[in-house]
């Protein structure tokens, strides 16, 4: 039996991958385009641009609009998710179920896949003319605000600074923030400039993405302990062997659940002040990143 939430998933994600499709079709530079491709379209659960979809929806927001600004998101994660995975950062070997991009290909191709792939995402986001010049060059701001020093990539170098080292709860907040919760603002961002919400509006989505962000690393930090391989597709145990500082390190695997919980219901708080329709995915989203097993 289908749920709305099912229903939601399956046709934002079947929409967003056709449009992926389109944009890495061409056949400039093969090895290259191979490499970005296998990175791409392989999987993952899309959860940024589904933000981005969802909260243009549950404001009210029924245009295509969301795609563009969705599939800029979604090559800017993996662009980080290719990075992340090299030797000189986590050296992983597997990613959603396949060898990690530098295994498949070799390490050179890995890097200029990410560095093509983060290019791809703000000229695609430019080109987007179905939204007005003003949004485009707000989410062009607004993604390289994200993904740059003050968001992803800040974060990605304090993650690495921090191994081994015991932090206090506040700066691995604040990393968390950034590495992973910055392209989860920006995402919900988007949605929001796409269906022109107002200031006060922005500012309850924004609290919503901040707590939901920080949700979501910590239930990865909490699945890389509990989960196994074959269902997180990444190798279990890699913080651990890593020396990673994270909340399950931290407060222990109870106390990592509970601030899971506790940012949860702080990012449904936050949406509770929209008065959304019963109908709108947004509130369906943080229950479904609580429960998830990879
Ligand atoms: C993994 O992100 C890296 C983090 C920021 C925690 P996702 O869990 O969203 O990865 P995919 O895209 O679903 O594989
Ligand atoms: C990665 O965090 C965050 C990124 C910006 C890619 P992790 O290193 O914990 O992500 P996984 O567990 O490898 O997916
Ligand atoms: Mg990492
Ligand atoms: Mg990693
Ligand atoms: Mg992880």
């Amino acid at each position: 039996m289908s749920n709305p939430l099912d229903d939601f998933l399956h046709a934002s994600r079947t929409r967003l991958e056709a449009h992926l499709a389109t944009l890495l079709a061409d056949t400039t530079a093969p090895r290259l385009t191979d490499a970005m491709r296998y990175s791409m379209l392989g999987g993952g659960k899309r959860l940024r641009p589904l933000l981005v979809h969802a909260t243009a929806l549950s404001l009210g927001d029924t245009s295509e609009r969301w795609l563009a600004p969705a599939a800029a998101v979604e090559m800017i994660h993996a662009y980080s998710l290719i990075h992340d995975d090299l030797p000189a950062m986590d050296d992983d070997d597997l990613r959603r179920g396949r060898p990690t991009n530098h295994r498949a290909f070799d390490e050179a191709t890995a890097i200029l896949a990410g560095d093509a792939l983060q290019s791809l995402a703000f000229e695609h986001l430019s080109q987007a003319t179905d939204l007005a010049v003003e949004t485009r060059l707000s989410m062009v701001h607004r993604l390289a605000q994200g993904s740059g020093r003050q968001g992803m990539v800040g974060g990605q170098m304090q993650d690495l600074l921090a191994e081994g080292q015991t932090l206090q709860p506040t700066e691995l907040a604040n990393i968390h923030r950034l590495k992973t919760g910055a392209l989860i603002e920006t995402a919900i961002a988007f949605g929001a400039l796409c269906a022109q919400a107002n200031a006060a509006t922005q500012d309850s989505l924004q609290r919503y993405g901040a707590a939901l962000g920080l949700a979501f690393q910590i239930t990865d930090d909490i699945l890389d302990v509990t989960s196994d391989t074959a269902t997180l597709g990444k190798p279990q145990g890699s913080d651990a062997a890593r020396g990673k500082s994270t909340y399950v390190s931290l407060l222990g695997l109870d106390g990592a659940r509970e601030h899971a919980a506790e940012q949860t219901a702080e990012a449904c708080r936050a949406l509770e002040e929209l008065n959304l329709p019963d109908d709108a995915p947004l509130p369906w989203l943080a229950d479904w990143l609580l429960g998830r097993n990879h």
